[in-house]
């Protein structure tokens, strides 16, 4: 009895409030084992550190639960598995995370069928956005930075050789950089895909030294990929036969900076984030980055592909009062905009759900001791996926 009164006063209470407790429950998928496993965490710290300095942003009354999941690596059937576990048995109300481009595709159909959105933080293929009405890209497309990359190397350079991972966003990089370098009058010498886990990095970089190219263009996944590319580039000697190292900001990773030494130096990049990027919303960034992490932690685009995918998660819990509709969240997805990401004025293409961006053009330096990557210029401003704004006027 005395039980039964306690929990009519507090619901009276909560009542006369208007505030009734809430709790959503979000499935977060991301990479805690296998292939470059450490990137999973540099997807959660950046999305937990936004909700940790925003929660009390959130309505009242209105809880968050992540619920964690590791899909073990570029792995479609895990991702789809964990996924369906999450709808079914947890009852998500929204799914995001995900580094790698074909767990992202398995998830899709799953994300249409359950009506279930799904904001991704990383995984670059253009086409991703095309699987699924409920699918909001927060993270980048590799056309985005290879097709200006492509265009900003025909003024420089006169041949390329293009190596990427043989998968989604490396197929992506290899033909916007290719179809771009073209367009300017560069001549790509020749194209090679090498497998996504151990390729014989020796093997591979001899090629591109026997052929010449004046510059070598890379993709591979963010991470010890991208060191193990680095440390096998110079230590073949292609710096020192003059070829050029240039990629997508996967190469150039700001974490793994520290591992690959001065090797990096030079290397230039175009890319939508930097951590050394001077933007005062980066640079608070980075600072509250450090005081949670520690001084020598640095961030990466993969938490920053955390950090603004929870803020447009925020956006649309906020704008409902913490009473999600998957349609209203779509259509609030579509219209997001925030102007002062620590990547730059972000926002939602509404026709196509990928997002829009500036691209800026990178060099790797050492300043204060530390190899960075310098923001040169801003190459391109408020991009739009080139892929999908080809494909209109074709
Ligand atoms: C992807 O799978 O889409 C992916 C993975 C790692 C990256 C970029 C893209 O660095």
């Amino acid at each position: 009895m005395r039980t039964v009164k306690f929990l009519l006063a507090a619901a009276l209470a909560v009542a006369a409030s208007g505030v009734f407790a809430q709790t959503i429950k979000i499935g977060f998928i991301s990479t805690y084992s296998g292939l470059n496993a450490n990137l999973g965490e540099y997807m959660e710290r950046g999305m937990r550190l936004y909700m940790k300095l925003h929660e009390k942003d959130l309505p009242p009354g209105v809880k968050l639960e992540i619920l964690v999941r590791d899909d073990t690596g570029p792995n479609p059937d895990k991702a789809r598995q964990v996924a369906q576990e999450l709808i079914v048995r947890d009852k998500v109300q929204l799914l995001t995370g995900v580094i790698f481009t074909p767990n992202a595709m398995s998830m899709a159909p799953l994300a249409t069928e359950a009506k279930v959105p799904f904001v991704i933080m990383n995984a670059g293929t253009a086409v991703i956005t095309t699987r699924s009405p409920y699918i909001a890209r927060l993270s980048f497309t590799l056309w985005q930075s290879s097709y200006p990359l492509g265009t900003w190397a025909a003024r420089k350079y006169n041949t390329a050789y293009t190596l990427v991972s043989d998968f989604g966003p490396g197929h992506d990089a290899e033909q916007a950089f290719s179809q771009a370098f073209a367009a300017g009058g560069g001549k790509v010498l020749a194209s090679v895909r090498v497998p996504l886990q151990n390729p014989d990095w020796a093997a591979y970089m001899q090629r591109v030294k026997d052929a010449k190219p004046d510059t070598l263009m890379v993709f591979i996944p963010a991470g010890k990929t991208a060191t193990a590319v680095m440390k096998n580039f110079s230590e073949l000697g292609l710096d020192k036969a003059g070829i050029k190292l240039i990629g997508p900001g996967d190469i150039t990773t700001d974490e793994e900076l520290v591992n690959m030494g001065d090797a990096a130096l030079g290397v230039t990049t175009m890319f939508h984030y930097s951590a050394a990027g001077n933007r005062p919303a980066n640079k608070a960034f980075v600072a509250a980055w450090k005081k949670e992490y520690g001084a020598k932690a640095v961030p990466n685009f993969i938490s920053v592909g955390g950090w603004d995918g929870m803020d447009a998660i925020f956006h649309v819990i906020k704008a409902q009062k913490g009473k999600l509709d998957p349609n209203k969240t779509m259509e609030l997805l579509k219209n997001y905009k925030n102007p002062n990401s620590p990547r730059g004025p972000i926002s939602i293409d509404p026709e196509t759900r990928d997002i829009v961006q500036n691209e800026y053009l990178r060099e790797v330096r050492r300043v204060g001791g530390e190899l960075v990557n310098v923001e040169l210029e801003t190459f391109a401003t408020a991009l739009k996926d080139p892929w999908k704004e080809l494909q209109k006027k074709k």
